[in-house]
């Protein structure tokens, strides 16, 4: 029989036709007289359904012997159905066996997270973890797609690297040959010299970061979007993110209708989503915390739960912008009015997402750089090549990293980031 092969997603466009299907058995249910099986091809799901006065005997009886997840090929008769999700069903006409699969470990019964995350590698199969990587395709899609149309150029900056960008205590140590290395934390510096080349840069890859933290915002190894900017002041860097993250979402509104509603997300909650976002100070956010009777003293970091009670006061994503300089990097760039803060702003997510983007104003002076290493006991020699941006052609430019699995977090309305990645790295899980 040689009939077409189509996708699941677009069935609606072939009523009427016998067509086939190649695919996974996702789930069964049959009454005696009539069975329905669950399909699956990757890009959607839909039912078969086999009438047993309609079928031959042999093809019911192989429906019936039918597992989860059996690997199957399907010719059928698309038909609307009105219940159905995607308003069709297949009248199954044939079944073609590729594969039996015996007692499959994620059955339609509650499992543990624990033993959910040790069968990743099938979990991956569940229409919920299938619609948070849609998802996840698509906001790095947008992310592209604002920036490659806002005259910004990839560039890929190394994973091994000889020194830190974001504090020596988070560092993953390695050899490389006989030197030591590091796994990245953050492609920045090297953005800076790509930005000196190009002018408006980005890079899209992974970072790495040995910290100890076992909470539901951090990864080991998460997915950055570090935009670099040559002649962009703190101001405007704030406004491009503002814009960032609003293409984010109207993108992942207009394209992932089916899959947000899949995972339960309450959509009005991203449809407020629009700019202006606020923006406030430090000072402001102390004077805030503060104003709840909390004790907390100016030049102490926020935790998450001060974070949560912050973004929780506004309906849209804040920016807390600069920070006291002690708490911040190396590279971030005094306020010229105010030196004990940096031009650099987190931006909150609401829900209590937490910071999404770290962002700044970098230093454009070579003596105050020169100053900042020994502040930071980081080696000169190291640094040479990255204090040579500031002595030929120095110029003002700014930058961020937004960190992706939190965006995704935040647009899914996921309790936990280790749900965003296909294979979280997390502190003692590096399996699968
Ligand atoms: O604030 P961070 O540390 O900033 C930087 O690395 C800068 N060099 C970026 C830049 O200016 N080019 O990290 C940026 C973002 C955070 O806001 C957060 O969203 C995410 O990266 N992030 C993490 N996500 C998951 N797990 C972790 N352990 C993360 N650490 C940071
Ligand atoms: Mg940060």
């Amino acid at each position: 029989m040689a009939l077409a092969v189509v996708r699941i997603a677009s069935l609606s466009d072939h009523l009427g036709e016998t067509v086939t299907i190649k695919g996974w058995l996702h789930q069964k249910r049959s009454s005696g007289k009539i069975i329905f099986l669950q399909l699956r091809d990757g890009s959607g799901f839909v039912q078969g359904v086999l009438a047993k006065e309609d079928e031959s005997e042999d093809i019911f009886a192989l429906a019936q012997s039918l597992t989860q997840e059996s690997a199957i090929i399907v010719h059928g008769v698309v038909q609307t159905d009105q219940r159905a999700k995607n308003g069709v069903e297949l009248q199954v006409r044939d079944i073609e066996l590729v594969s039996l699969t015996h007692d499959y470990p994620i059955t339609p019964k509650e499992h543990g997270v624990d033993f959910l995350m040790d069968q990743r590698h099938l979990w991956l199969r569940a229409p919920r973890q299938r619609a948070i990587l849609k998802i996840r395709a698509e906001i790095i899609r947008a992310i592209r797609q604002f920036l490659d149309s806002h005259e910004f150029t990839q560039v890929d900056p190394p994973i091994l690297t000889p020194s830190s960008c974001e504090g020596t205590t988070t560092l993953f140590h390695t050899s490389y040959f006989d030197e030591d290395a590091f796994l990245t934390q953050s492609g920045q510096l090297y953005m800076e010299a790509a930005a000196m080349a190009l002018g408006r840069v980005y890079s899209f890859g992974p970072t790495f970061r040995a910290e100890k933290s076992k909470t539901r915002r951090h990864l080991i190894e998460f997915w950055m979007i570090e935009p670099e900017m040559a002649y962009v002041e703190h101001d405007e860097s704030v406004a491009i993110q503002e814009a960032l993250i609003c293409a984010i979402m109207q993108h992942v509104l207009s394209h992932c209708e089916q899959e947000l509603r899949t995972i339960g997300r309450d959509t009005s909650k991203l449809e407020q989503i629009k700019a202006p976002f606020p923006r406030i100070s430090y000072d402001e956010a102390v004077a805030f915390l503060q104003s709840t009777g909390q004790d907390f003293t100016w030049g102490d970091d926020f935790g998450a739960p001060d974070e949560t009670k912050i973004a929780e006061a506004y309906d849209r994503p804040v920016f807390i912008e600069r920070y006291p300089t002690s708490l911040k990097a190396f590279y971030m760039k005094p306020d010229p009015a105010r030196p004990e803060v940096v031009l650099c702003a987190d931006l909150l997510a609401p829900e209590g997402y937490g910071e999404i983007i770290g962002g700044s104003q970098r230093i454009d002076d070579p003596e105050l750089l020169i100053k900042r290493f020994e502040e930071h006991d980081l080696s000169k020699e190291a640094y040479a090549w990255y204090l040579d941006l500031r002595t030929y052609g120095t110029v003002p430019h700014s930058g961020f990293g937004l960190g992706l699995e939190r965006t995704v977090a935040w647009i899914c309305g996921l309790d936990h980031v280790r749900e965003t990645i296909p294979f979280p790295r997390l502190l003692y899980r590096l399996y699968p």
